[in-house]
């Protein structure tokens, strides 16, 4: 069976995604030879995005943040247009995703899980008033609020835990899909991988350009770039 003909017979579809997701849009992903944390650093990435180093670095974690993880020139690709579209029509319930670009909301996406946080997402940690991404790109070295406090991106770094409420609201939706596609992620990062096993319904299929250790598990794979796979589907 196709992807299109499980949408057409589905009732609750879901879609759960990860950063790439967003390569289309010109965002590198993390994981792939061209990713970020291929890339060569004296701090490898995943220590400069944890919590300790944010506190005890911040003006290193701003300077590697800014240049790596605001790309705010990115526009939705049209996996992020489809999966809007999908929403809108009451084909799809919603989106969970791992990526913290906003790229979904900015494509018409409503009903949208940011497991990591969102980049557009900032506030003081000393009075709570809350910042854009562009105030942050601004601002030269570490950001501080009006009131004098440390300004903090809402995004989940290492170390850190998964907002309580995005995280019921994304599981009570896997165990309500009839149908979870799932794109664009190693799944390999947890907990966000694990949330897969809430899934009870008939039909589960990975849209991603490498072999992922959950391949095994699902009812379809197609080995392809998730734009293009869900750009070429009209319902
Ligand atoms: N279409 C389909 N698959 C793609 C595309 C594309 N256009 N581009 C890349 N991929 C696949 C790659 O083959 C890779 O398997 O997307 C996957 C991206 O994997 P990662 O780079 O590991 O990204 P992700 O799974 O989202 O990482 C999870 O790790 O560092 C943390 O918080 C960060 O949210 C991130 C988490």
């Amino acid at each position: 069976m196709t992807l299109k003909e499980m949408l057409q017979q589905s009732r609750r579809a879901l879609f759960f995604g990860g950063a790439g997701v967003s390569t289309e849009s010109g965002i590198p992903d993390f994981r792939s030879q061209d990713g970020l944390y291929s890339q060569k650093y004296d701090v490898p990435p995943e220590t400069i995005l944890s919590r300790e180093y944010f506190y005890r670095h911040t003006g290193e974690f701003y300077r590697f943040y800014r240049e790596k993880m605001l790309a705010l020139w990115a526009k939705p690709n049209a996996a992020h247009k489809k999966l809007a579209a999908w929403e809108q029509a009451g084909i799809l319930q919603g989106v969970i995703t791992q990526n913290i670009d906003g790229l979904h909301q900015a494509a018409g996406s409503k009903t949208v899980f940011e497991l990591h946080g969102s980049v557009h997402r900032n506030y003081c940690l000393k009075c709570g008033r809350r910042y854009s991404a562009e105030q942050i790109l601004e601002q030269e070295g570490v950001p501080h609020c009006t009131c004098g406090g440390l300004i903090k991106p809402d995004v989940v770094l290492y170390g850190e835990p998964l907002d309580e409420e995005t995280v019921g609201g994304a599981v009570a939706a896997i165990r309500r899909a009839d149908l979870l596609i799932v794109a664009g992620t190693s799944l390999t990062v947890y907990p966000a991988a694990g949330f897969l096993s809430y899934f009870r319904g008939e039909r589960l299929v990975l849209i991603n350009r490498d072999e992922t250790a959950f391949d095994a598990q699902c009812d379809l794979v197609i080995r392809g770039k998730v734009g293009e796979v869900l750009g070429d589907i009209d319902l």
